[in-house]
């Protein structure tokens, strides 16, 4: 939810430390700050808003007051407290002597404060975060540990519940950070002279490929030179190196006036680069993944959870499994799953889906998945997090960064990846022939290029956005697997361009929504290929003519050939023909960027970071 980063070296820490912010602001941005242990003690700055307001407030009181070679610094998604300076971090203790970053939730604050100002200390924030600062200074200050800045901040730690990463800098000890992670992410990295702290690896990839992944209830103790990793009860402990793949350019825009636009562009290498490798002697191959054949075969029913864009990738891959499978799957919105005690063993197989590997209902699904026996698939983006981690099984879907809020590029490669979930279920149990598979296979290799073929509609649907005139509310209707890019439609809508956008199957529509048509409201139509189901088609193009007959406006995407649909189209956009359960990995594409051209004439520039949003979800 939030991004945090720590360097320790020989360089200024203030450059690096904003550089790494800039990087992860996608993961907050509701306020910013730093803090610098130097030789004048404990200095810090921070600022509510976005990052330039952080940088704005150093300039008025100039960057060298930030001197320091240990620094530590945080963009915030608010959740204890109002986006405002002082609900900022980092967060000050009483003395002045220790500063902290906190990401995540302090679920016993409210005890740990009134013991604070039973001792009389006053708080300055309205966050959970802050007793950790006044704790440990206390710890410091008085008692057993007093002057022992570890043996304070592992005190303070094992009293904290929920989750979190923290990180403390102590003014008696300018060298060091000591750092701590519980079920939200921290990652190390490894510099010549210099160690970095960080949310993700955006924090440091300018610095050094060289990092570790900490596990779950890790301590970390930073000085330049050197990292010593403990469990929570000051044991050794260890970390997992690894070497980064991911080049500052793939985090970077490449050109494009946003990340959001760069990744709509990068969707054909999405799915070709999660596709790569699964497929070979005419068997489709989980090779990254530990569940065998046999396993595979065994599972009578799947459950799909997942949030957002996530869930909606899930819905896909539900028309795809039950057809090939011919096995039920259930799909839930992952905050809703573990609240009405749904029935799972161990022939059930949960496929968990999420870019982030992070969001904290999904995370909080797959464990109490795990804990009724089923074994739970992680479908997920982002390499060494906590999803994967705490699943039986993880196919990774290989996007790169995704750094526009609203999700796009992981959005596709998770549809590819579902679908290769489904094909090796099929494949385990029988359900298609080995040349079915085959032809699937080849079918979804096709899709890259046939996505690349649709980023041609790009000016097509600036113009529709321009015509369109002042929007406030639209409607998506789609049927079968067009339903899912329906509700995918309204979602992107709704967070780029805060317009009312709702997704419907379009034979709901006359079960009361068709109530809202009124004259001139714009309505996207998915429609299905007339190559798959006949009814389907001829039902939906009777959709259309009853929203026409009410007044509604038609933007119409159908394959190339659907001539059917001609006459009832205000607005015509082509994606090229592909067996209908593909059809999500192309018709989701024009409408990416029909909500960012809605969102950009609606005065909204900044796509990349939609109002009220945060990049990973890790509360519940
Ligand atoms: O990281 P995850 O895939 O678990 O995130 C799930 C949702 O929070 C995410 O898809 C969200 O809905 C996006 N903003 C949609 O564009």
């Amino acid at each position: 939810m939030c991004g945090i980063v720590g360097y320790v070296g020989q360089k200024q820490s203030l450059p690096i430390a904003l550089d790494a912010l800039r990087r992860m602001e996608y993961r907050g941005y509701d306020s910013a700050g730093i803090a610098v242990a130097g030789s004048n003690g404990i200095v810090s700055a921070k600022r509510a808003g976005k990052l330039a307001n952080l940088e704005d407030k150093i300039a008025e009181i100039g960057a060298d007051t930030l001197g320091g070679t240990t620094g530590i610094g945080h963009t915030r998604w608010a959740t204890h407290g109002r986006p405002t300076d002082e609900n900022a971090h980092p967060h000050l203790s009483y003395d002045g002597k220790v500063a902290i970053v906190h990401n995540g939730i302090i679920e016993n604050f409210a005890p740990l404060r009134d013991e604070l100002v039973s001792a009389g200390i006053e708080l300055a924030s309205e966050t959970d975060s802050e007793v950790a600062a006044h704790l440990v200074a206390r710890a410091y200050n008085e008692g057993e540990t007093a002057g022992d800045f570890r043996a304070s901040a592992l005190g303070v730690l094992r009293r904290l519940e929920g989750a979190f990463t923290l990180l403390f800098i102590h003014a008696d000890h300018p060298d060091q950070i000591i750092a701590a992670r519980r079920s939200t992410p921290l990652m190390i990295g490894v510099g010549e002279g210099e160690m970095f702290l960080g949310s993700d690896v955006a924090a440091f990839i300018e610095h050094t490929k060289q990092a570790i992944e900490l596990g779950q209830d890790s301590v970390v103790i930073i000085t330049k030179d050197d990292y010593e990793i403990l469990n929570f009860d000051g044991t050794a402990s260890e970390g997992t190196p690894f070497t980064i793949d991911w080049d500052l350019e793939a985090a970077e825009k490449g050109g494009f006036d946003s990340f959001m636009m760069k990744e709509i562009y990068e969707q054909p290498a999405a799915v070709r680069d999660t596709l790569v490798g699964h497929f070979s002697a005419g068997r489709v191959t989980l090779d990254e993944n530990n569940l065998g054949e046999a396993e595979l075969a065994a599972f009578d029913q799947v459950f799909v959870i997942a949030c957002g864009s996530a869930y909606h990738s899930g819905l896909a891959a539900k028309y795809a499994i039950e057809h090939w499978v011919r096995i039920p799957v259930q799909i839930e919105v992952a905050s809703e799953f573990r609240y009405r005690d749904p029935v799972l063993d161990e022939r059930t197989l949960v496929l968990a889906i999420s870019q982030s590997g992070e969001t904290a209902d999904t995370l909080e699904a797959v464990r109490h998945a795990k804990g009724q026996g089923a074994k739970v698939l992680a479908v997920c983006n982002t390499n060494g997090s906590q999803i994967p981690r705490e699943s039986d099984a993880v196919l990774y879907t290989h996007a790169g960064p995704e750094i526009g809020v609203a999700s796009t590029k992981a959005f596709l490669a998770q549809v590819a990846a579902n679908y290769i979930v489904g094909l090796a279920l099929a494949q385990a149990k029988g359900t298609l022939s080995p040349a079915e598979v085959a032809e699937i296979w080849a079918e979804l290799e096709a899709v890259p290029e046939k996505i690349s073929e649709t980023l041609g509609t790009r000016d097509q649907l600036k113009q529709i956005s321009e015509t369109l005139g002042a929007v406030t509310t639209m409607l998506f209707l789609g049927r079968g697997v067009g339903y899912p890019i329906a509700l995918e439609g309204a979602l992107k809508l709704k967070e780029l361009a805060y317009i009312h956008a709702e997704g419907f199957p379009a034979g709901e529509l006359k079960h009361g929504p068709i109530a809202l048509i009124e004259d001139d409201l714009p309505v996207v139509v998915v429609v299905p290929s007339p190559r798959g189901l006949s009814q389907l088609h001829s039902k939906i193009v009777s959709n259309i003519q009853e929203i026409r007959a009410r007044g509604a406006k038609t933007l119409v995407i159908a394959e190339e050939g659907d001539t059917a649909v001609e006459p009832f189209a205000n607005w015509l956009v082509r994606i090229p023909a592909t067996r209908p359960l593909m059809q999500p990995l192309l018709a989701t594409v024009p409408l990416q960027f029909l909500s960012a051209d809605i969102a950009r004439q609606c005065g909204n520039d900044d796509i990349d970071k939609p109002r009220n949003l945060a990049k990973s979800v890790t509360v519940e």
